[in-house]
């Protein structure tokens, strides 16, 4: 890859240029202001994020990059009203974010289903909690169940279900109570690779079918390309926005798009920003013996 001439991904058509004209013509609805975060344990005080400052605009699907311990979690953490940022706020639709609430669905890598319920109850939970009597909730779980396209599995428990099976339920049920916007924190990391790349052409249909913004947390960079409107990359130790880059690869999007000039460039661009090719330095292995002389195994 990094020997292929590929274009420079900034050089935007006409139609990309246009997609982001709309884009920005769109309301904010997620605004996050100066937001910083400090940790304090015995050991000293971590900042594990610094002034950042964003703004996502409604239906815009935002993934979110960065090397390990660079905040992502914790940012998505504050959006979700899990924790509060030190100083600085995040405002959903102008309004603060303080605690959770139904207008944020979150899913996480981790499979957070209750076990003792089956697929339709763990879907219709939100919806009771939220006062919807038993019958309504019932007849809209089925609707998102069957959007994810488990209905043969609504009475199946969590345990009955595959990963990708499992975070469908997630998604679901985080949908089920119509959130502005849907928080995913590596939703799909713990998932084999044929399964995730299942699980991504179906997020985006799904994205494209409701009047929904997401943001997305991952590792994996053509996931952040095949998905985003825009990627957030953040730089560690303090978490700070290094870039906000817009993705140009056209929509629809299809995996065959992933080998395509400018879904390369774009990809190259994120790798350099993630890890600078000039600071590279060789891993140096310390040698440990792992057997005195004499022990060698035959
Ligand atoms: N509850 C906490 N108490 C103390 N330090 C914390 C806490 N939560 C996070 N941190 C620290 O804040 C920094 C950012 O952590 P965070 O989990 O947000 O990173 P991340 O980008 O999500 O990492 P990863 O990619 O590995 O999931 C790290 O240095 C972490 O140790
Ligand atoms: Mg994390």
């Amino acid at each position: 890859m990094h020997n292929l001439e590929l274009p420079d991904y900034r050089e935007q058509s006409p139609q990309v240029r246009q997609r982001f004209q709309e884009i920005y013509s769109r309301p904010v609805i997620l605004s996050i202001r100066d937001l910083t975060r400090t940790f304090s344990s015995s050991k000293g005080t971590i900042t594990a994020l610094r002034n950042i400052r964003f703004d996502a605009h409604r239906r815009e699907f935002i993934c979110v990059i960065g090397a390990s311990g660079c905040g992502k979690s914790t940012l998505i953490r504050i959006l979700a009203g899990l924790i509060e940022p030190s100083s600085g706020a995040a405002l959903l639709d102008g309004e603060p974010i303080l605690k959770p609430g139904p207008d944020r669905g979150m899913v996480f890598q981790e499979y957070t289903l209750f076990p003792w319920l089956t697929v339709k109850r763990n879907v219709m939970f939100g919806l009771q909690m939220a006062g919807h009597a038993f019958h309504l909730a019932e007849t809209e779980a089925l609707q998102w169940i069957e959007l994810v396209g488990l209905e043969k599995f609504a009475e199946h428990y969590p345990h009955q279900l595959s990963g990708g099976m499992k975070q469908r339920v997630a998604i679901a049920r985080s949908l089920a109570n119509k959130p502005r916007i849907l928080l995913m924190d590596e939703p799909f990391g713990a998932l084999d690779a044929q399964t995730r790349s299942h699980m991504q052409a179906h997020l985006l249909q799904i994205w494209r079918s409701l009047d929904v913004t997401v943001f997305f947390i991952t590792h994996d960079l053509d996931e952040a390309v095949y998905l985003s409107d825009r990627v957030l990359v953040l730089k560690p130790h303090p978490g700070e926005v290094l870039e906000v880059v817009e993705n140009p690869v056209p929509r629809p999007r299809s995996p065959e798009q992933l080998l395509t000039p400018e879904f390369l460039a774009v990809k190259k661009h994120l790798e350099d920003l993630i890890h600078p090719p000039e600071k590279e330095e060789p891993i140096r292995l310390t040698s440990l013996r792992m057997t005195d002389v004499g022990d060698d195994p035959e």
